[in-house]
């Protein structure tokens, strides 16, 4: 099984309100696709995005990341995993509650206070069950921040802290386009560039790497 983490999650703090993020879940959701036509069984699990399910994949829809949280786990704890895939935009804090109704916005400062959310990657990274666990990383490479050395630094040590075996470093421009330039980063070599190309053609890139990597 490929388990596969793509989309924003939406974090409630009453009942039409919530915290979330721009992100498309295109990424993601190409990986799915790509795997899933390679003859891949891929489970996605995906916060609220406006893309239907790819051909072949099984979808599970959540909203918040604790639900995303419960949910890989489950299907962690049921299936040999050959490929842990984060590639969800987590929303990294909650409101500590969420409460009913809509409250006035005069009460909003009272009501939000936040919390951080799990990580949902470094848990099921943790729970050694997966042969290969990869993440995603959306980097700033402007000078001020130590340019493209400093993004791959920051990777490698995202990656430390996650427990995985490699990062697909993003530059923060393309969060929101089609396109988008990408290296593959892992502990001890080289990054590998990938290039810029639109989402479904990088995901063929993508997942040749992951094939590679799991023959090594
Ligand atoms: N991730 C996750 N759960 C979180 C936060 C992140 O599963 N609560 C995963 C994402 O799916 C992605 C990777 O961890 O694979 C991104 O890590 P993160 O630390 O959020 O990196 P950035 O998005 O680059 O943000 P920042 O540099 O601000 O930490």
């Amino acid at each position: 099984m490929w388990l596969i983490t793509a989309g924003p999650t939406r974090e409630y703090l009453d009942s039409v309100r919530f915290l979330s993020n721009g992100s498309s879940g295109r990424m993601g959701y190409a990986l799915a696709s790509e795997a899933a036509r390679r003859g891949k069984v891929v489970h996605l699990v995906s916060g609220p995005v406006g893309l239907s399910c790819p051909a072949g994949v099984e979808r599970v829809l959540v909203e918040s990341a604790r639900e995303m949280l419960l949910v890989c786990r489950e299907a962690l704890s049921e299936n040999r995993c050959e490929v842990l895939l984060g590639v969800a935009a987590v929303s990294d804090a909650r409101p500590r509650h969420c409460v009913s109704g809509k409250p006035a916005k005069e009460d909003l400062s009272k009501i939000l206070e936040l919390v951080p959310n799990p990580d949902v990657l470094a848990t099921l990274a943790g729970m050694n069950r997966a042969d290969l666990c990869i993440g995603f990383a959306l980097e700033d490479m402007d000078e001020e921040r130590g340019g493209f050395v400093g993004a791959v630094e920051r990777s490698r040590s995202k990656l430390e802290r996650k427990g995985l075996q490699a990062i697909l470093l993003n530059e923060l421009a393309s969060m929101e386009r089609d396109r988008g330039e990408c290296w593959w980063v892992e502990r001890d070599a080289e990054p590998l560039a990938l290039g810029a190309a639109d989402k479904a053609a990088l995901a063929i890139r993508i997942v040749d790497q992951i094939q590679k990597r799991l023959q090594d």
